[in-house]
């Protein structure tokens, strides 16, 4: 287990690291992210270099027997480089520049940033890759943190060379995203733009491109990065750190160009799901790299200092969110930063040392942490250990919540209560692109998956003809890859698994849904008719109970399938809400509305069921948590009291058989319990070897 933190030893004098060194031992710290920010301290000026001060570093940190996970440093020019290079900066859609002063003004696609920051992990790379203290590189930082688009003129004709390679002629460009509306035939691709400002929507399936470029550019300086360091010798593991849900890069594309998955995860303490919101960060970042442990680069060890009101973290939390990481794959814990900084933006965010000493709470919980991991021990790599698969994909999360739609839907929002319906059960899900629907799983959940590709479809379609169970809807299989829809109507590719036909969207408001009807909407009439939105609801009988629909109530027809429950008023009165199809060996479920919680954990308790998926443990209690990887089943109680939970296994701290566990409030087990699977499916964890 890797225990450690950001180390900027740049901003200390040298007096400092000696005693940096012996309290990371101290701490029980065995790794530290070196240097992220220390671009000009290494490269005060174009043609000075100095490196003797991180030689001294790296040597003590060797000495000191602390591994090195050593940063390209790229993520922060030097005020030179702007002065100089002012091409290098980004500039926003209004044409104005963001300007140096703070940190990530660099335009992802200026050749001479890239030229730069080229030149400086070279030299980096020559330097230390055969250093024995250097384990693994940390490129840039948090790709896209605070700007994730740039519509400067390098990114112009970055954007415009990307299309040409994507497209080969503008004609086809000109088909992919119907250009013969509103007058936007390109007639070359030295007439196409950035989305600059405009005076009213973009066409849509540019801004799909759009957003595919930009993440794109900041993948390409990943790369670009990487390639020098591995040229230059380097043999080290090399990745960066994803933000986990992170709407601007499409993270399943970046995955395989990542010899590690590095996450970063705050948890905000205000939000009454944030258990369930990081528990599906950690599912994502461990589904990235299936059977591969990741490591979490950064956490806070108590307070951040970035959000309107910053509480502290209770040492308690700080382990109960730090066992949701181990449980969820993770094999190296970390923070952001090791010493607390004494100036600059950051010098009220916490860090393993307080600026206050070592006699202080946070030092207490990281120390008794650091123990606590480091008696840990070696744990399994994470299996396949999940029945249920949740999609979650990028492209159609940059598609659906394009502007000009029937309602405006928040994706990740919605993802988040269906992965909250299994995760309140404790059932493992991985969550996968519709691509990645395979037979070893049960189950396959896919919420409005609105832009479907072909071959996440025809993956989809094989996956229930094959025996499995899908879930999707509403707004489902509406656009192909460029946005566009397809000829034949609406469910072109799922309607003959779904064994449905798709009328209409039937986006719900409340009364008054705003605008005036003459002329543009003003801001108060975009919030009246959001308001309206929130308002907007349908019922429909399920199981027995009223149940509530939110967004939308489509209208859909039956061509072969079962209707499980009724619209009962608006415009879709008797209109199927909920249906079920039998197609091959499999079977598959329709939605035609967003249920409300109590709705959704209903319809998942009556899916998972028919689907023959099991929770991990029998029954886990409210604010209990429940996760597997491998043998490893970790029990977390995030809640007021104490609880119990029935499991039989061995405890893999203590080495005591256990056959029940009781947890304190914040407590945490951790118990070696063997999922023997002898059924036909590999991946089904069959719970026999779990009371
Ligand atoms: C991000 C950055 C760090 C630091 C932390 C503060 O994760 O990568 O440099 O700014 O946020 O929470
Ligand atoms: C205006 C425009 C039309 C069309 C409609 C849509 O009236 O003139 O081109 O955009 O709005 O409601």
């Amino acid at each position: 287990m890797l225990y450690g933190a950001d180390y900027n030893p740049d901003q200390w004098p040298e007096e400092v690291w000696d005693e940096d060194v012996h309290l990371m031992q101290e701490a029980g710290v065995n790794i530290v992210s070196l240097g992220i920010f220390a671009w000009s301290r290494i490269q005060p000026a174009e043609h000075v270099w100095d490196f003797d001060w991180l030689d001294t570093v790296i040597d003590k940190l060797h000495a000191g027997g602390i591994r090195v996970n050593l940063a390209t440093a790229t993520a922060s020019p030097p005020p030179w480089v702007s002065a100089t290079y002012p091409e290098t900066l980004p500039v926003d859609e209004t044409g104005a520049s963001y300007w140096p002063g703070s940190r990530q003004h660099f335009a992802p696609s200026s050749p001479t940033y890239r030229r730069l920051a080229g030149e400086l992990v070279r030299r980096l790379a020559q330097r230390y890759a055969q250093h024995p203290a250097v384990v693994m590189w940390h490129v840039g930082n948090e790709f896209g943190c605070h700007l994730w688009m740039d519509f400067s003129d390098a990114a112009r004709d970055a954007y415009r060379v990307w299309l040409a390679k994507r497209y080969r002629t503008v004609d086809a460009l000109n088909e992919a995203w119907g250009t013969s509306f509103w007058s936007q035939a390109y007639g070359a691709f030295h007439e196409i733009f950035p989305p600059r400002l405009a005076p009213y929507s973009h066409n849509p399936s540019s801004m799909l491109d759009w957003r595919r470029f930009t993440s794109d550019m900041l993948l390409e300086c990943y790369l670009a990065e990487r390639e020098i360091l591995i040229e230059a010798g380097a043999t080290q593991p090399i990745t960066t750190n994803f933000m986990g849900p992170f709407k601007p890069a499409d993270y399943r594309g970046w995955a395989p160009f990542m010899d590690v998955i590095a996450d970063d995860c705050y948890p905000d303490p205000s939000n009454p799901n944030r258990i369930r919101d990081a528990a599906f960060q950690r599912d994502l970042i461990r589904s990235l790299k299936p059977g591969v442990p990741w490591m979490l680069w950064e956490q806070a060890t108590d307070a951040v200092n970035w959000r309107p009101a910053n509480p502290g973290k209770t040492p308690g939390a700080l382990m109960a969110e730090t066992a949701q990481s181990i449980a969820r794959g993770a094999d190296g814990i970390m923070f952001f930063q090791w010493r607390q900084s004494r100036a600059g933006s950051e010098k009220f965010h916490s860090a393993m040392l307080p600026h206050a000493g070592t006699d202080t709470r946070t030092w207490r919980a990281v120390t008794d942490l650091g123990a606590r991991l480091a008696a840990l021990g070696d744990l399994p790599a994470p299996g396949r250990d999940a029945q249920v698969a949740l999609v979650f994909d990028w492209e159609n999360w940059w598609a659906v919540e394009e502007r000009d739609h029937p309602t405006e839907i928040d994706y990740l929002a919605l993802t988040l209560e269906w992965y909250g319906a299994f995760h309140a059960r404790g059932i493992q899900v991985d969550v996968i692109g519709p691509e990645e629907a395979a037979s070893g799983y049960d189950l396959v959940v896919a919420p409005v998956l609105y832009l479907l590709r072909d071959e996440g479809a025809a993956a989809l379609a094989r996956f229930v003809e094959d025996g499995g169970t899908l879930i999707t809807g509403p707004f489902t299989d509406i656009v192909d890859e460029h946005d566009q829809f397809r000829t034949g109507g609406f469910l072109t590719r799922l309607g003959d698994v779904l064994g449905l036909r798709y009328e209409d969207f039937g986006a719900l408001a409340g009364e008054s849904s705003g605008g005036s009807g003459v002329g543009a909407l003003s801001a108060d009439d975009v919030q009246a008719s959001r308001d309206a939105a929130a308002r907007g609801s349908v019922s429909f009988s399920f199981d027995g109970s009223s149940s509530v629909g939110r967004l939308v109530a489509e209208t859909v027809h039956p061509a072969g399938a079962t209707v499980v429950a009724v619209f009962e008023n608006g415009l879709q009165t008797g209109s199927p809400a909920i249906t079920r199809h039998a197609f091959g060996g499999g079977e598959a479920w329709y939605v035609a509305t967003h249920p409300d919680p109590a709705a959704l954990d209903a319809l998942v308790g009556t899916v998972v069921e028919s689907a023959g998926v099991r929770p991990l443990v029998d029954e886990l209690p409210p604010g209990a948590e429940v996760a597997r990887r491998g043998e490893l089943v970790t029990l977390i109680n995030h809640g007021e009291h104490p609880v119990e939970i029935a499991i039989t296994g061995t405890d893999a701290e203590t080495g005591e058989a256990v056959e029940r566990v009781s947890l304190d409030p914040q407590g945490v087990a951790f118990i070696l319990a063997p999922a023997d699977a002898p059924s036909a499916r590999p991946s089904a964890l069959s719970g026999s070897a779990i009371a």
